[in-house]
This record gives C-alpha cells, structure tokens and sequence, in this order.
C-alpha cells in the first residue's frame, strides 16, 4: 500500500505526541518525537554547563554538537521509540520542567536545528513516517502529504500538561507550568529560524473541545483521503 509522510506540528501541549502516537500504530507507521530530539539536546547542555537560569553559552553547545549522538529505540512495552542520548535512554528525563524551561533557547541555535533536521530528514526519507514538531511541513517535509497544524487555548493547554507533570512531581505548581507554556510559544513563533508557523496547505485542528476519538478519527479520514 502506498505510505504517506504526516507532518505534525503545533503549540505546546496540544496532544501532538498522543494522536501521532495513536496513528501511527494504526497505520504501521514510525513515530518521530522531535521535541524530544531538542529536548535531550538540551539536557546535554544543562549537564555540561552550558545553560543555567543565568546564562547560555551556544558557542559552546556549537563546539560540541559533534558530541551528541542521537537515537531512536522502539519500546515494545510502550509501543513507541525512545530518545537516546549517547547511548543513555533520556525518554523520562527530558520531561522535566527543569528541561522544558530551557528548551526553546536551546532550539534558537541555528546550528542545532540544522543537525536535528537534517536527521529528521533521513529518519523520514522511506515515508510511512509521522512525525511531530515545530517545523515539519514548514521547513523538514515541506511535501508532506498530510500536514495537520494543532491549536488549543492556553488554559487546556497548560492544565493538559500540568495533569501529566503533577503525577511524577507533586510539587510542581500550575502557574510555573503556565507560564512555561506561554513563554515556549513566544519563542518559538517568533525566532528567526523556522519559528513555529502553520503550512499554508496544512489542516488546523482546535482541540480545544474535542475527545481523543474525535480527534483520532479526524485524523484517520485525512489519511484515508490522501492514500
Ligand atoms: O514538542 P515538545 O513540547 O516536546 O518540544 C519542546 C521544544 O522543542 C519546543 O517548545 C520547541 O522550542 C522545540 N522544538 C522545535 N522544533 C521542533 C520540535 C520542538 O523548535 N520540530
């Protein structure tokens, strides 16, 4: 049968991963995670000093990019790959809100993006991909066939996330969870280098009411028409 590429992007905590995930075992399909790619990215540099609450350093995450070697492990358990950093699975680690908080800086760095999108682009060469993010129909797969964009209000947003950071750490509090949100977004659809944009020929899905079902069987009809 013939395999599409499906470009997943949109705002924080829109549920990206959940119904890529989803479809992609449907369809047989490999799931990609490229948040998770600049977020273990990003625990690299926090662990070598290279950001803190008081400075960043990208030339020296530039110097030593040649040091981070990235890789995906399908989990049979999970039923999803999970991102290894240098040979250590950061699947857990890297959802930190101590991670999330540095995250999009890290994603500023032009020469990061340029390594992760050029291995995105292999991972996804053979088709039959999903794959989620900021820039996928925009700038990794600009020929996609099917690109959806995900948007739900602030407030969903923040509460989705927050209900899945609360049940690892009881201490975290939801306006750090908000603002973390917000502060994602103004980065991200404002750098200079492939902010976070919808595609003109992508389809916009405002989850902001809609089930899992809904949105999944949306999803699964947009696939159909393109096969
Ligand atoms: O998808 P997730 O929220 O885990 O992504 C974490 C961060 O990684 C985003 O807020 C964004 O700054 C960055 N990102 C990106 N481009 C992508 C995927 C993620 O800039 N394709």
């Amino acid at each position: 049968m013939k395999k599409i590429t499906i470009a997943i992007d949109g705002f924080s905590s829109t549920g990206k991963s959940t119904l890529a995930k989803a479809i992609a075992k449907t369809l047989g399909y490999v799931y990609i995670d490229t948040g998770a790619m600049y977020r273990a990215v990003t625990l690299f540099s926090m662990r070598k000093g290279f950001i803190d609450a008081k400075h960043f350093s990208s030339e020296k995450l530039i110097e030593s990019l040649d040091e981070i070697q990235l890789h995906f492990e399908y989990n049979g358990e999970r039923g999803f790959a999970e991102v290894y950093l240098n040979g250590e699975n950061v699947e857990d680690v890297i959802r930190s809100l101590e991670v999330s908080k540095f995250v999009s800086q890290i994603a500023e760095v032009k020469e990061v993006r340029t390594k992760l999108v050029q291995q995105q682009q292999n991972l996804g060469k053979a088709k039959g991909v999903v794959m989620d993010g900021r820039d996928i129909g925009t700038v990794v797969f600009p020929d996609a066939e099917l690109k959806v964009f995900m948007t739900a209000s602030t407030d969903v947003r923040a509460q989705r996330r927050f209900d899945e950071l609360v049940v690892k750490d009881p201490s975290v509090i939801y306006e750090d969870v908000y603002t973390n949100v917000v502060e994602r977004d103004r980065i991200d659809t404002t750098r200079k280098d492939s902010p976070l944009v919808k595609a003109e020929d992508a389809v916009e899905l405002d989850n902001s009411t809609m089930s899992r079902e809904e949105q999944y069987d949306l999803l699964l009809q947009l696939v159909r028409e393109r096969l």
